[in-house]
């Protein structure tokens, strides 16, 4: 059985990918860092045609695990943000998804122990106070993403994960006002781990009523 993670060079994809391959898949990373894995990782960019055929050419097996985790933020707000840099994060946040699924569905088979994941974020419920709005309204297109897909490539299970505040490269820039600040608003009052997540990919792998949802997973911070 195969699992195939986007972005597995780091973060939350990384942990998701070493959760799989602990899973026993034949996991299938990919990110455009030449990086060292116990499982398989494909060097490559998620929005040209020719990373998706490199990974096409590792399918042996039926597809059970897909995750589109990988994704980009931009920081600048509306007026200083160009329409390129947002059709930018939108290319790898949403249509790279899209573009893998269109050449990788075929090998996922139609019953429900097969799952799709797509990684949203908490923004796309609350919006960002820094700004991001390619990065906040693409992650709330995956959550229609997931919710459309679920009817149309039925009984395949489609659901999103909607991380809140994780500590990852992402978030590495937040001065220790902000992670402060940002703690003491979250029920938990901790930041989110990568394995937070991972542990997520994991029950909705076992929880096969889940369907066309997005989970969140914060904490409780609202
Ligand atoms: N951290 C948070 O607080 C948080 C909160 C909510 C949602 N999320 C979401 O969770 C996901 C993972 O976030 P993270 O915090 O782990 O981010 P991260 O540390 O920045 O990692 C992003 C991953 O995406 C890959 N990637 C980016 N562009 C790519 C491209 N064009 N082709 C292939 N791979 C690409 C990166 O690899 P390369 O650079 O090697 O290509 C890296 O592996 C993202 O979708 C993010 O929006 C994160």
């Amino acid at each position: 059985m195969i699992a195939i993670v986007t972005g597995d060079s780091r973060g939350i994809g990384k942990a998701i990918a070493e959760r799989l391959y602990g899973l026993g898949y034949k996991t299938i990373g990919i990110a455009r860092s030449n990086v060292k894995t116990d499982w398989i990782h494909v060097t490559g960019d998620i929005t040209k045609e020719e990373t998706w055929d490199k990974v096409l050419e590792l399918i042996d097996q039926p597809i059970r695990v897909f995750v589109h985790n990988a994704g980009i933020h931009e920081k600048k707000t509306f007026e200083y943000n160009s329409l390129d840099e947002i059709k930018k994060v939108y290319e790898v946040n949403v249509f790279s998804a899209i573009l893998g699924l269109k050449k990788l569905y075929k090998h996922i088979p139609r019953d429900e122990n097969s799952l799709i994941v797509f990684i949203s974020s908490i923004t796309a419920f609350a919006g960002s106070n820094s700004g991001g709005i390619g990065y906040v309204s693409s992650k709330a297109a995956l959550v229609g993403l997931a919710k459309q897909l679920s009817k149309e490539l039925k009984p395949i299970r489609v659901n999103a994960i909607a991380p809140g505040y994780t500590e990852t490269d992402m978030i590495k820039h937040w001065d220790e006002k902000r992670k402060e600040e940002t703690i003491k608003r979250i029920p938990l009052g901790r930041l989110g781990k990568p394995e937070d997540i991972a542990d997520v990919v994991e029950m909705l792998i076992k929880a096969k009523y889940i369907n066309g949802q997005t989970i969140h997973v914060n904490g409780g911070l609202y």
